[in-house]
């Protein structure tokens, strides 16, 4: 089924279009990969499928949400229920601790001390981070920070995981513990992930990889599941 649709999305900074008819559709329960230049329009589009910002003109269409025709306060109201962003830095409060990190986007919501602690317990058991629940952020390392905002972004269980080069600072082994994460979200609760990297190596991750440049999806892969087809898809994707 159809999850994410977007025909012909355009966005406009001033005079300047960052997005120039985008047509990308994703399917519910898919990971799917974007990659491209620096400046081609990745941030712009997550926050277009995320609700952050409106469409310029166009459509798109998240789940039961038609995006282009939402007010900003509907936009609110969808990214608060539907989406769960991931970014390269990981903006973990400094003086809260672990726990009330996580907690913070159901006390937007309303949700209760008793509750919240649940839910955010839960969050951190699902990114192996129960055990450090009470730690400040500064007393963990890189990779263990983006997990507590993993967890913050899935502690409202949300049907949409954005993630903005979310391993763009960490290193090769603590970046696969991340994508270990990702891809169990994705197959045990069946959220949809829309990942941007640079990191090609990732698309192994995905089901899908697309390409942008200069505000425009060139082209979408299907990711072979077989090594040495994926290593040919690598190299097809660098020499462009
Ligand atoms: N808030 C903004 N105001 C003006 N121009 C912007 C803004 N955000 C992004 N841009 C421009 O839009 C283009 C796409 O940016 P972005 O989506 O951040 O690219 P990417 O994430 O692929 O590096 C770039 O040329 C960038 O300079
Ligand atoms: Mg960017």
């Amino acid at each position: 089924m159809v999850f994410i649709e977007c025909k012909d999305v355009w966005k406009y900074y001033g005079d300047y279009p960052a997005l120039r008819g985008i047509n990308l559709t994703i399917n519910e329960g898919e990971f799917h990969c974007v990659i491209g230049p620096s400046g081609s329009g990745k941030t712009t589009l997550l926050s277009l499928i995320g609700g952050l910002d409106r469409v310029g003109k166009g459509y798109l269409r998240v789940g039961p949400y038609e995006l282009h025709k939402l007010s900003g306060s509907e936009l609110d109201e969808y990214r608060n229920k539907y989406v769960g962003f991931i970014f390269q830095l990981f903006y973990l409060i400094p003086r809260m601790n672990v726990i009330e990190n996580v907690e913070l986007p159901l006390i937007a919501r309303g949700v209760g001390l008793r509750e919240r602690r649940k839910l955010a317990l839960e969050a951190l058991e699902a990114v192996g981070m129960r055990d450090k629940a009470y730690r400040k952020p500064s007393q963990l390392s890189g990779g263990e920070q983006q997990r507590v905002a993993i967890a913050r972004a899935i502690v409202t269980q949300p049907r949409l995981l954005l993630a903005d080069e979310p391993t763009g600072n960490l290193d090769n082994k603590t970046t696969a513990v991340i994508m270990e994460i990702f891809r169990r979200l994705n197959k045990e609760l069946g959220i949809t992930i829309v990942m941007v990297t640079h990191n090609l190596e990732l698309i192994g991750n995905c089901h899908k990889v697309s390409r942008i440049s200069d505000g425009v999806i060139t082209r979408t892969y299907e990711v072979p599941q077989v090594h040495e087809n994926l290593s040919n898809l690598i190299r097809e994707l660098t020499s462009i």
